[in-house]
Formats: structure tokens, sequence, C-alpha cells
């Protein structure tokens, strides 16, 4: 955070000088990139001289410091089923999603696999119902090759995040679509790793053999002995966008299943905001901007919409420069109030570290209110 400081307050802040600062003459007086309590320390008359000089303030880079170690105990301390999600729940889809794939490299159907995914997938519909945020349950994936997994995981757990926000109290609906989620690219088990993995950018073959997971999977599925309409149409359409242009079908508009534009929004946005080999990941804020923007060709907008109550306008993760100038990172919010969000405060407004930092609930703080927010900062829980 930058801060113009007046020079008789600047003893009493902590940071970096952010530019040059010369005297009339040309005699550097605060170097750029200084640290200031070192150099007023090393030469107290500066602080005389900048007056001399007639210079009123001083930028200052006063700097946030928080780890994301110190970051996951905060949110673990205010969330503690998230936690258990990450290290229980979370761990066993994923197992399972992976199973379930070399089932079917080995003999084109899930298996048995089916019925254990149905099971992990009522597991996390319970704990999406419990989540208030959504962010915080989707993981980041560290390991490229275990994408496609942890990916069905997180889209698994948007839609049914979606879908508990669409109907508040369906848990049929949450579960049902949940488990698409888990089983939506199944068909990506039989597309060769090269054109999945692909650094660059696919030629007009690969894309075309990309494509074919659709309708692959949707056999898959089939083979497999699953009948429920809802699943398959996750499976098959997905890729189905709002202006028709999407595939395998080309459908349009409320003629793609509703489930299925549920799954389209869950799938892009979490493929935004994970790392792959040929990119790097966006934040949350910025991939709901992306869908935004393209939310009148691409997607339903008021699946569109849901999906910003979910992520919420300041992600947990973010760091946020508060009314009266302390900073702080969002912890979570609550549902009633986006724009106030829990933050915990760990640089006051003099840049001086806070000795354990406090944790303020806006929503209780009539006068504080978020002045800027540096998203950036966005995070996800590893799931190791
Ligand atoms: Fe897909």
């Amino acid at each position: 955070m930058m801060k113009s400081v007046p020079v008789e307050e600047l003893y009493m802040y902590r940071g970096q000088v952010v530019e040059d600062v010369m005297s009339a003459t040309g005699a550097l007086l605060l170097p750029r990139g200084g640290d200031l309590k070192t150099l007023l320390d090393s030469n107290p008359s500066v602080l005389q001289s900048l007056v001399q000089w007639g210079i009123k303030t001083v930028l200052i880079n006063i700097p946030f410091d928080l780890s994301e170690d110190v970051f996951e105990k905060i949110v673990d301390s205010i969330h503690p089923r998230m936690r258990a999600l990450e290290a229980r729940i979370a761990r066993g889809a994923i197992m399972q999603v992976e199973k379930v794939y070399r089932t079917i490299s080995d003999n084109g159907s899930l298996g048995d696999g089916a019925y254990e995914l149905a099971r992990q997938a009522s597991l996390l519909a319970e704990e999406v119902a419990k989540a208030p945020q959504i962010v915080h349950c989707l993981g980041r994936v560290r390991d490229i090759d275990e994408y496609t997994y942890i990916h069905s995981l997180n889209v698994g757990l948007l839609s049914g995040y979606l879908a508990s926000r669409l109907k508040p109290g369906d848990r049929e609906f949450v579960t049902t679509i949940t488990y698409g989620g888990l089983l939506h690219d199944i068909g990506k088990a039989l597309v060769s790793q090269e054109v999945l993995n692909k650094p660059g950018r696919l030629t007009v073959s690969e894309y075309e053999e990309m494509k074919r997971h659709s309708v692959l999977g949707h056999e898959i599925a089939l083979n497999s002995g699953i009948t429920d309409s809802r699943i398959l149409v996750s499976v098959r359409n997905h890729h189905e966008r709002w202006n028709g242009e999407g595939y395998p079908d080309g459908l349009e508009g409320a003629s793609i299943p509703l489930y299925a534009r549920i799954m389209a929004v869950a799938d892009v946005f979490d493929a935004l905001t994970s790392k792959r080999v040929y990119k790097g990941p966006s934040s949350s804020r910025d991939a709901v901007s992306m869908i935004l923007e393209s939310s009148d060709e691409s997607f339903d907008r008021s699946i569109v919409r849901l999906l910003l109550l979910s992520v919420g306008l300041y992600p947990p993760g973010t760091v946020v420069e508060l009314s009266d100038s302390s900073v702080g990172v969002v912890v979570g919010a609550r549902d009633s109030d986006l724009l106030r969000p829990l933050v915990y405060i760990n640089v006051d407004d003099r840049g001086r570290r806070a000795p354990d930092g406090i944790i303020v609930d806006l929503s209780q703080q009539e006068h504080l209110y978020v002045r800027r927010a540096h998203y950036d900062a966005g995070k996800g829980i590893h799931y190791t």
C-alpha cells in the first residue's frame, strides 16, 4: 500500500521510500527503495533537511506482511469446517475421481466407481451447504498432472454451490449437480494426454479431438448404466454456449438444460482461476469479470449473477485498505453483506504490524468500510 506521508509524521511510519527525494540543489535526501526506519535512525537530521527544503510529503510503500501459512491458520480459526473439507472429504473425492478415470481408461466404463462417486457427491453437497463463500473450498493445482481430478472436484463444489443459491434447501438438486460436476469431464480419460496437456495452441485437429470428450463422456456414462438425464446433460452439454456456438449439439439459450448451464459457468470459472501448463491462474475477481464480459454470448446471465454473489466482491485472500488507512486481508464474508467482509488487520494505519492482528467484522462497524482492494493476492486452499 502506498501512502503519501507528511514529513512531520514520517518517524511514526514503517516502509520503503518509493521515489528519490532530492533537495533543490540535487542532493539526495532519501533514496528510492531505502528502508524508512533505517534511513531516519542513521541520519536523524534528515527530517530537518526535508523541512528546510520545503518538502511536505514523502511517498512510502507500507508493507503488507502475511504469509500464506498464517492466512490459512486464520481462516482455519474462523471456518474450521473448511479445513475438514480440505483434509478429509476433498482428498477422498479426488482419489475417487482418479480411480474412476483409471477404470475408464482400462475398460471404457466407470465400473463400480459410479456408486462410490455418488456417495462422495453427497458428502460434498453437505459441505457446500455449510460454506459461507465457495472460494474457500476451491483447491489450486500444485501438480499439473492432478489437474483434471482437482478440476472435477472444484466444478462439483462450485456447481453444487450455485445450485444451492438457485434453489435453497433443495438438497437433491445440489447433490445431483455435484455428482454431475465430478463426472463432467470423464470423456477426457479417453483423450490423449499430449492434447490435454499441450502447452501451446491446439491445432484444428487436436481441438477436434479435445472437443470429443463431451460425447465420449456421454457414451461412458451410458455404458456405466447412468440413466439420469440430469447427469447425462451435465457430461454431454457443459460446453454449449448461450449463443449456440458451443458443442457438441449447438444448443442455444434456454434450450440448454439448466444443469449444463450451471456446469458451464462453474467449469470456466475454475479453469480461469487454475494454473495450467500454458497459463498462470487468474484471480477470482478477474475470472468473474471475464465471465461477466462474455455472459451475453456464452452464459446464462442469471447463473453468472449467482457466481458473483457466491464468490463475493472481496474473495478471501484479498488485501484491502480500510477507510481508517489500516490494511488487512479478507478472511470471509456474511451472505447478507458482501460489501462488508471480515478482515484480519495486521498493519495499522501507520504501517506498523499489529502484535497478533485482530479480526474486524465490517458488518458490525458502521464507520469503517473498504476503501481499496488489491485482488492479485487471491488464494485458494491447496489440497495436499
Ligand atoms: Fe469439459
